[in-house]
């Protein structure tokens, strides 16, 4: 497989990264310190297309491939994984799923808006007691004469308060575990849904993240995705694109880090030679060069198989995985090149530290990747 970007690639991972280096770089702290939502950002990235750029033309999306938004998610974590996942959020876990699975209808009903922008998706799996065990969903969504009735609680939804569509997985036949859950399309605006306050994170703190309530919430049956039972595999198939947009994340986060921290190292002088000149910190980069590079070529992979039509829940896994815990390694080695300045906002290293913690947890936390990877190496 060639992993080398084309002159088309090329350009849009340089149009990404001029974007977030002008237009998101100058207000990020302060989103982070504060936890403001990014509105007038969000904005501009739809007005780029980012935000429903891997949705086909047909349906008013970009029409781009998963490495073009691989590219773009790397660029924008570099600066700002509030955005990014954001746009991660929305493109792998909202448009992709309907887009491949949905009704014609729904696409033209929902996946046209979402396409624009003119509304956000999430996407509602987790619930208070259901996190890596998914299967455990305990909202319900018991079929009547002509809709579902919903009820339940999801947690840590992104995008969860401005969100105008929500795929929401729920059980509609317990006896059958897993086989009895479906996936449904729910507008926001619809009685019976609530939103909670918006969660004070660690990392990623300006991105909107809260828990969303369904109480009694009436369900066209024409907005079950799939056929009845199908929820569950629908759930993992779009999380197995989503953590080539997570996988991106950290990879953009490590990078972002690495930029900095080689930066810093030319300019910084300790000892009368600039710092890089130490071993001590010479090898620190060496080491985080080839690390990013191991996670960029993984990252690509899983999103050229997913281009070429090929398997790629496997790959993904070992990309997020691997780009997870090198962000993490690695931008706690950015924060330590950095010495004290590494310690404070203005130098973002130790933002992006922060930031890089979720990557382990969320769309799957690294030991749920192991699993994935373990049970793979048996089926492959
Ligand atoms: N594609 C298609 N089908 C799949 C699949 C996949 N990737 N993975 C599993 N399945 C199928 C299996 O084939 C099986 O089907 P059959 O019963 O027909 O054989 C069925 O699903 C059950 O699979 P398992 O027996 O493997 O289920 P499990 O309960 O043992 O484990 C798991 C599954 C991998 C642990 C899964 O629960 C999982 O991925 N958990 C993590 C959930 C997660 O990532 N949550 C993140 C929430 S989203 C988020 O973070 C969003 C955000 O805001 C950014």
């Amino acid at each position: 497989m060639d992993l080398r970007l084309s002159e088309e690639h090329e350009l849009i991972k340089e149009s990404a990264r001029e974007f977030a280096q002008r237009e998101l770089k100058p207000g990020v702290i302060e989103r982070d310190s504060q936890g403001t939502y990014p509105e007038e950002e969000v904005k501009k990235m739809i007005d780029l297309g980012f935000i429903g750029m891997t949705v086909s033309e047909r349906y008013g999306g970009g029409g781009m491939d998963s490495l073009s938004y691989a590219l773009v998610m790397e660029e924008i974590s570099k600066v700002d994984s509030s955005c990014s996942v954001i746009l991660s959020a929305h493109n792998s876990l909202a448009c992709w799923g309907i887009e491949e699975f949905g009704t014609e209808e729904q696409k033209q009903k929902y996946l046209t808006q979402l396409a624009s922008g003119q509304v956000l998706g999430a996407f509602c799996l987790s619930e208070p007691e259901a996190g890596s065990d998914a299967t455990s969903q305990k909202t319900t969504a018991v079929e009547q004469e002509d809709h579902y009735l919903l009820n339940g609680t999801k947690n840590w939804i992104t995008n969860g308060k401005k969100a105008g569509v929500y795929i929401v997985i729920a059980q509609s036949h317990p006896e059958k575990s897993h086989k009895g859950i479906n996936a449904f399309i729910v507008e926001a605006g619809w009685e019976g849904v609530s939103t909670g306050p918006k969660e004070d994170k660690l990392g990623i703190r300006s991105s909107d993240t809260c828990s969303v309530m369904f109480n009694n919430v009436k369900v066209p049956k024409e907005n079950r995705i799939g056929p009845d039972g199908f929820g569950f595999k629908f759930a993992m198939k779009t999380l197995d694109g989503g953590r080539i947009g997570i996988a991106s994340q950290a990879l953009g986060i490590a990078a972002g880090a690495y930029e900095l921290a080689l930066n810093y190292s030319m300019e910084r002088e300790s000892f009368g030679k600039p710092i890089f000149h130490h071993q001590a910190i010479a090898f620190k980069l060496a080491e985080m060069e080839v690390e990013i590079e191991c996670a960029r070529l993984l990252t690509y992979k899983a999103a050229k198989e997913k281009d070429e039509g090929l398997p790629y829940g496997f790959s993904a896994a070992k990309a997020k995985l691997k780009a997870a815990e090198v962000a993490m390694k690695h931008t706690t080695e950015a924060v330590q090149v950095h010495g004290g300045y590494g310690f404070v906002k203005e130098y973002h290293v130790e933002r992006l530290m922060r930031d890089a913690k979720i990557t382990q947890i969320y769309e799957g936390t690294s030991e749920i990747q192991k699993l994935v990877i373990a049970r793979g190496l048996v089926k492959n």
